[in-house]
């Protein structure tokens, strides 16, 4: 509903207080005070009820919702607090005649130092260090006591060379790992010879022949357990997997079957195939790092996304393209 002065915008979680604060300012808003992750029914209400709503990963924007945004004929903006839109049903929101915007560049960087911290925590053990001292089990310094594997010199491969999958390999290259990766459209050759990156056309290859994996790709159904049991088995026994993307795109059954097993040598986790559900066989081995979903979760990058929200609603207020749209 374009040129409407104050439309009506319901938030589905807390956002950074500055960020609601210029919300209600500019927005006829309606917050979550609660914090509770909405009920579906509750989401369908909200969609009944609004312009624009804006939800976030933990919201299952589904079909539901937006044949209850169709019926009621307000909704017409689903201006999501996040850069990953999996959890909207875009389909459904096209058939409901609702346009769809995002929140990305401004995670990049964070997601990527969350990437790096993983990278680093799991060959170096650090989750297995931390436990020792504050669990008073640690005896001191020995010659043989908490060895781990030497990051630099080992091949990174990035599953999914978009912006977070750069900016990982451009971190990585400073630590001295060489980049390897898989992306269906290859980069242009200046920027392959920037990150000296290696591209693989072929997945199973890449897998077989790196030393640590990084999934920076997005969820979609193309994606969906695109690392399982059979892939698992073409990783080197001693090869890491890190995910700071979905949790969807492992199968997590494979995955503690494989670590069980040794077929891999541990996983670095910020997301889980269930959130905030975790496996918990992953709980106890001790090659894991665990982290909840926290990629993003710096005061700067929330911040901003809160404000990339803000842009695309008023850009959207003022009859224009969003910028940062996902489906029109
Ligand atoms: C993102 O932006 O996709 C983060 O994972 C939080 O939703």
């Amino acid at each position: 509903m374009p040129n409407t002065p104050r439309p009506k915008v319901i938030v589905t979680r807390r956002l950074p207080q500055a960020v609601e604060t210029r919300m209600a300012e500019l927005f006829d808003v309606e917050l979550n005070l609660t914090d509770t992750p909405f009920s579906q029914e509750q989401l369908a209400d909200a969609a009944r009820r609004c312009d624009v709503l804006v939800p976030t990963v933990t919201d299952h924007v589904d079909a539901a919702v937006f044949a209850a945004a169709a019926e009621a004929g307000r909704l017409k903006l689903c201006a999501n607090f996040g850069v990953g839109v999996d959890h909207i049903d875009l389909h459904a929101a096209r058939v409901a005649k609702v346009t769809v915007t995002n929140t990305p560049g401004v995670l990049t960087d964070d997601t990527a130092d969350m990437v790096m911290a993983l990278i680093l925590s799991v060959p170096r053990r650090l989750g297995e260090g931390e436990k020792l001292v504050r669990q008073g089990n640690w005896a001191g310094w020995s010659p043989t006591g908490m060895l781990g594997h030497r990051i630099t010199g080992k091949r990174l491969g990035i599953i999914g060379m978009g912006r977070i999958g750069s900016a990982v390999a451009r971190r990585a290259r400073a630590f001295g790992l060489t980049v390897h990766y898989h992306n269906r459209t290859r980069l242009p050759p200046s920027i392959e010879a920037e990150m000296e990156a290696t591209w693989w056309a072929d997945l199973d290859a890449m897998l077989a022949r790196v030393d640590i994996i990084s999934i920076n790709c997005p969820h979609t159904p193309d994606t969906h357990h695109l690392i399982d049991a059979r892939r698992f088995a073409l990783m080197q026994k001693s090869a890491y997997i890190i995910n700071a993307a979905r949790g969807e795109i492992v199968d997590e059954n494979a995955l503690c079957e494989a670590l069980a097993k040794g077929q891999i040598a541990g996983a670095g986790l910020d997301v889980f195939e269930h959130e905030p559900a975790v496996d918990p066989r992953l709980l106890d081995l001790p090659g894991v790092v665990l982290l909840p979903h926290m990629g993003s979760a710096t005061f700067e990058g929330r911040q901003a996304m809160g404000e990339k929200v803000i842009a695309n609603i008023r850009v959207w207020v003022d009859g224009h393209r969003p910028p940062d749209i996902v489906l029109e």
